[in-house]
Formats: C-alpha cells, structure tokens, sequence
C-alpha cells in the first residue's frame, strides 16, 4: 500500500489514480488522521494543499515516524512542507507560477529522475517556492524559474517536487511516480482486478459466513458489480430487489430484471409504479418531488427486506469517491465527510449491519472489476441515471401519461446516440419535459403541444460538465424523428449549458 496525506489538494484523487493505474493499492488519508504506519504501508505521499506553508493556520504534521523511515516524497506543499521545516526556506516567489515549465536540469543519477528525458515538461501552481533547502538535502531537477523544482535528501529515501507530476499535462510525472512506488519503496504490482476479486470473494465468505444479505439494485454500474462479487461470494444468501418506481427508461424495468436473471442473481422486480405516482400527485416542487420518490422507495424496501427471514446485512454499491473524507479549506468545520445513500438511507430501525465491497475503488476500477467478474459491457457501459430518475426530468407535476410521452422521445435520442456511434463518447444523455406548450403546424392542423430538451454532456465524475457538441445531422435527425414519432411533442430544443453554472439535471 502507498499511503496518501491529503492536506486538500484538489490533485489528491488524481495520485492515488496514478499510483492505482501501475496496479498498486494506494489510500487517501487526511493530514490529521495520519494511521499507524504498519509494515503494509511502503511509501507515503505528500500532496498539495491551497495554504502556503507560511500561514499561520498551514497543516502542521508530525512526520518523525515516517521520514527516514519509509520512503517520502512531497508534492507541492508537501515538499515546501518538509524544506520548511526542516530548515530550509520558503518565500513567496516573485513569480507566480502557474501552468506549463519545463526542466532544465535534472540529475539523472537520481533514483526518482531515472528515464526523465531533457526539457521534460511539467505543471506548476503554486505561489511560494523553495528558495533554499535543509543540509542534507540537494537539488535533483530545476526549470528556468524555479531552482529547486524537485529535490532529494542524502542517506533517506526522501524527495520533494514542486511541480504535480500527477496531472496529465506534466509529461513525464507518471515516470517519476513509478520510479517513486516501484523502485525506491519496491511496491509489486500485483493489485489487478482479478487479485481484487478474489481477496475480496474471501473477504466476503469470511465476514458474512451464512449470513443472509439484501441489496437494492438500481440496473447501473456499483450496484450491479456489488451484486455479483456478493454472489459470488456468499451465492443464494444474496436477496436482490429491483424496485420498478415506474420512472425508469422504456422497456428498462423488463430488460434490467432479465439481464439480472440471467447472471444468476437471486432477484426479486417490485412493480411499484403505482405507489410512487400517487406520492407524487399534485407535487410540482423538485424538493418534494425527490423527497416523495426518496420515501416510498424506503417504504418500498423496508416492505419487501421484511420478507427476507433473518437478513443480517444491507448489501451498498458504495464506491471510493463517496467515502472519502476530503479536507475542507473555507473555513467552517475543517472536515467534511462525503456520504452517498444508494438507497436513499434507511430508516434506523431497520438495524441491518452495512456491507460495502466496492468502497476502495474508483468508477473505472469498478468497471474493470465488473469486466473481470464476466458482467455484460451492456451493463458496464450505462451512462449515470439518477435515483429520482424522470421524476426529476419531468418539470412540474408528474403523471403516468408525461412518463410514457418522455420514455419514447428518451427511446429516440439514445438510440439515435447509440446508430451514431456516439453513446460511449457522452457521459450521460437524456430528455426533459418541459411544462409549456407551444404552437406549431403539422400538415394543415394548427398544433399546440409540449416541448422537450434534449441534455447531453461530457464529464469525469459528473461535477463539472459541458454540453456535448453533438453533430447537427445527428440532432437534425433525432429532432425529426421525436416529433414525428411522438405524439404530444411539436418541438424539441438542445440545451447547451455547462455545469456550472447549471447541473446536469434541471431539477
Ligand atoms: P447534477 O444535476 O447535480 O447531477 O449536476 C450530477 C449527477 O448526479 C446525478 N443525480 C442523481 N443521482 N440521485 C442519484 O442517484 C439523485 O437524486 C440525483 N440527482 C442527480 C445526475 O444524473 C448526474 O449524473
């Protein structure tokens, strides 16, 4: 394991990425919550942080475990963090740098700098610099402005880089972090998806035994990977519920339940369509519409878990970017914990104990898992849907007639997305109805019916986003076909908005 202290770099996720893509395990940690350096841990990371080491209010850590004693190495403030304290000195630099710097030096005798090529080019931000360092410690790399761009100290294995060799642009950063995790603190690389799903098939077999184990499934990515890695580990004793809340995608409740089936999962579809139109009659508000859906899901499910004798467990798709407690730098409380209700949180009393096989991995590591355990890439491939689903892509009040409407002109677009080649390449599509109607004229008749939007955007993780630049035939194309396929839309419209400022929902 490569350990993580995160000091609230934006960048932190994006090293352990990088530490995870060479198939070595690595875990974030926050700064104060540093855990007992075991044997396990082979190397420690120092990320960056928005302080300057010279602020008063500057993270403050005890490293007399760790420095010398397991190979270090700072990133940005990290490594202004370690010149700092241990005697060297940190100013503003005259210079801000942000962006793009290449080296112009660099000692390629150095363990960290091996297969560095000349004028490598790397990524700055930061406001201070290193302006002179410790004894014992010597410079390894320097760009035009920056001396003491990267650093090393004697008889330790430790060293400092200014600049982020974990984002993308900084070229040669991922050799640097091989060179760290693999030659200097000697991490096998041996933490592959199949490794993951057989210590954690046994895992599974230990910690629940004869257990039995419920899981709500919605027909995305996490919860289907947690399904199947459950199955495999503890077979039968896993209880799947499917709920139809009757706002799914057309035809998705019936296609969902038999892909499910056909992987072998003990899965049990609740059609209760029925139950969630009428907590949302009369709802126009999008806060009381999530909150309704939020609350007979609950119903639904406690309803169907009572029927399972003796389940001990609520199975979760939880996945790492959920867990991780990320420092919080404005101020405030200094920590705030990220928590995901796949489930939409379950009433106390139901008293399930929580088991959460997917909560170290990122999104693409599940879908790799996914792969490994045979899941179809239909599945793997789904772009996100939202919980409350059209509940929140139908603005104003919902009915059962709207969902019908918008599940055939959400048929058309994904489609239509799917015969372009272009489904991979969005992150997520989908329709809204809009609650207006608007003249138009079909063959003599005056028209006066709804329009729709069409949203599709690109993203990593769903928290920034942009409006995808579809092909204008291929929206000429969908826009043709929606109007004239379904009846009651006479208009359509393409929303090109960014997240932010808008979401990616409109509700
Ligand atoms: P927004 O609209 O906040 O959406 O930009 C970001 C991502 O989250 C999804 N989303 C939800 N997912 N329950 C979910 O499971 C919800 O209540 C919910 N609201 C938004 C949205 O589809 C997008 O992928």
């Amino acid at each position: 394991t490569i350990l993580i202290l995160d000091f609230g770099s934006q960048y932190t996720q994006l090293i352990a990425r990088r530490v995870r893509e060479l198939n070595i395990y690595s875990e974030i940690h926050p700064w104060d919550k540093c855990p007992e350096i075991t044997e396990n841990i082979k190397g420690v990371i120092l990320s960056g942080s928005p302080f300057s080491v010279r602020d008063e209010k500057a993270p403050n850590i005890d490293l007399s475990n760790i420095k010398g004693k397991v190979p270090l190495l700072g990133v940005c403030f990290g490594a202004q963090y370690m010149a700092h304290n241990y005697g060297g000195e940190v100013a503003a630099s005259n210079t801000r740098e942000y962006g793009r710097a290449n080296i112009v030096e660099h000692d390629l005798e150095n363990e960290l700098m091996q297969g560095v090529p000349q004028k490598s080019q790397v990524w700055m931000s930061h406001g201070d610099s290193i302006k002179s360092l410790p004894n014992d410690f010597y410079t390894i790399a320097s760009t035009e402005d920056v001396k003491n761009a990267a650093y090393a100290v004697k008889n330790e294995k430790t060293y400092g880089i200014q600049f982020h060799p974990e984002v993308y642009h900084s070229t040669d950063g991922s050799t640097m972090i091989y060179n760290f995790v693999v030659n200097i603190s000697g991490c096998a690389q041996d933490w592959t998806p199949d490794a993951f799903v057989d210590s954690t098939v046994d895992d599974l077999k230990k910690k629940l035994g004869n257990d039995r184990v419920i899981l709500g499934l919605s027909g995305g990515v996490d919860s289907s990977v947690a399904a199947t890695i459950l199955h495999q580990a503890i077979g039968d004793n896993l209880y799947c519920i499917f709920v139809n809340n009757g706002l799914l995608r057309k035809n998705e409740y019936e296609q969902v339940l038999e892909s499910y089936k056909g992987m072998g999962l003990n899965v049990k579809g609740v059609d209760a369509s029925e139950q969630f139109y009428a907590a949302l009659k009369g709802l126009t508000d999008p806060e009381e519409k999530r909150k309704a859906i939020g609350k007979v899901f609950v119903d639904v499910f406690d309803q169907e878990s009572k029927l399972v004798d003796q389940a001990k467990w609520l199975g979760q798709g939880t996945i790492y970017p959920d867990v991780i407690e990320s420092v919080s730098v404005t101020g405030g409380p200094s920590q705030t914990i990220k928590s995901h209700h796949n489930v939409g949180g379950l009433p106390d009393y139901m008293k399930l104990k929580v088991v959460e096989p997917l909560k170290l991995l990122f999104k693409d590591e599940v879908r790799r898992v996914g792969k490994s355990l045979g899941i179809s890439p239909a599945i793997l491939g789904r772009h996100p849907f939202p919980g409350p689903g059209l509940g929140i892509r139908i603005l104003g009040e919902v009915t059962a007639d709207k969902v019908k409407i918008l599940q055939e002109v959400d048929a058309i677009f994904i489609n239509e997305l799917k015969t372009a080649g272009l489904y991979d390449e969005v992150w997520q599509a989908g329709a809204i109805f809009l609650p207006v109607n608007t003249v138009g004229v079909m063959g003599d008749e005056r028209t006066y019916e709804n329009a729709v939007a069409l949203r599709a955007v690109t993203s990593t993780d769903g928290m920034t986003a942009d409006w995808c630049h579809l092909p204008y035939e291929v929206l000429g194309k969908i826009s043709n076909k929606i109007i004239n396929q379904v009846k009651g839309i006479n208009r359509v419209t393409y929303d090109i908005s960014s997240k932010p400022p808008a979401t990616i929902e409109w509700e």
